[in-house]
């Protein structure tokens, strides 16, 4: 088409789309192109501000990496990622509510006994956390066998991965459930931190006038063949910015309560939480 109008603009963009294309490709990017024109029509946009935004995506590419994805975090600022968890992971049986994985996770965590501590660095603030529960099922069944892997920041707000000081994989941990579906292990009490914002996700926080702040958190990756992988988070009751994390991926149901432990009991502290995890044949009988 020659006589390109911003009126008919959108339509000529999606009709060059080949018919040949798978159709859920012609869903998304239908939607995305009508979304994106009405976007710039209705704030708009100067030229100026599209070459803004464009030297901003360059900034993002320039300082992502192996380790490090820029993109994750602007969705995450922009609620984007929570929103996908909440769409695609919605519970379904009274399972445990999921939230996002965040970009810290690292596979093959060092695998350890129950009740064992995932420390291996002391900080002179921390408190110890001994963090115990059950896996059951959705018809109430202890679910034996269950690899959970967790992970935690450091008392200074850093992953071990951020932070040359710590050894590799601190504060990291891989454990399975017993016979009665329980796990155990002793951690320390997690603490606020702020994603990373010396990057081009610092930069939209700033545009936006928002915090990097996240409440103190640890984080489930709860998995057992037959059954759907369960991706969560468990909050402090006492941390700060529960009510304004800035990812948004708080939620009432993953609120834990971290009580004074008993003398003697080889920790600080201790949080009961127990998960509920659907197995896939609960999933194949909703369909
Ligand atoms: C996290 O919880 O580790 C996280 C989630 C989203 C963005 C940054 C960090
Ligand atoms: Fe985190």
């Amino acid at each position: 088409m020659r006589n390109i109008t911003i009126e008919n603009l959108t339509d000529a963009v999606i009709k060059a789309m080949s018919d040949d294309i798978p159709a859920r490709n012609r869903e998304i990017m239908t939607s995305l192109l009508r979304h994106v024109h009405e976007f710039c029509k209705e704030v708009n946009l100067t030229y100026d501000e599209w070459t803004e935004g464009m030297e901003f995506l360059r900034r993002a590419g320039d300082i992502s990496s192996d380790a490090r994805n820029e993109f994750i975090l602007i969705a995450d600022i922009i609620g984007m990622e929570v929103l996908v968890d909440m769409i695609d992971k919605k519970p379904t049986h009274g399972e445990t509510v999921p939230t996002v994985l965040g970009p810290f996770y690292r596979d093959n965590p060092p695998v350890l006994p129950k009740g064992a501590s995932i420390i291996q660095k002391d900080f002179e603030n921390q408190e110890t956390l001994k963090v115990t529960g059950q896996i059951r099922d959705t018809a109430g069944n202890p679910v034996p066998g269950v690899t959970i892997d967790v992970w935690e920041d450091a008392p200074n707000g850093l992953y071990e991965q951020q932070d040359p000081d710590q050894p590799d994989y601190n504060l990291r941990g891989r454990f399975e459930t017993d016979a009665d579906g329980r796990y155990e292990f002793v951690c320390i009490r997690p603490v606020p931190y702020p994603i990373p914002y010396d990057g081009a996700a610092g930069e939209l926080l700033n545009y936006m006038g928002h915090h990097p702040w996240r409440p103190g958190h640890i984080h489930f990756l709860i998995q057992k063949d037959g059954y759907k992988t369960l991706i969560s988070q468990i909050y402090d009751s006492e941390t700060e910015y529960l009510d304004n994390d800035s990812v948004f991926a708080v939620k009432e149901a993953l609120i834990g309560q971290l009580k004074k432990a008993p003398a003697g009991s080889g920790s600080d502290l201790e949080m009961e939480f127990d998960f509920v995890i659907r197995s896939n044949e609960m999933l194949q009988a909703a369909e």
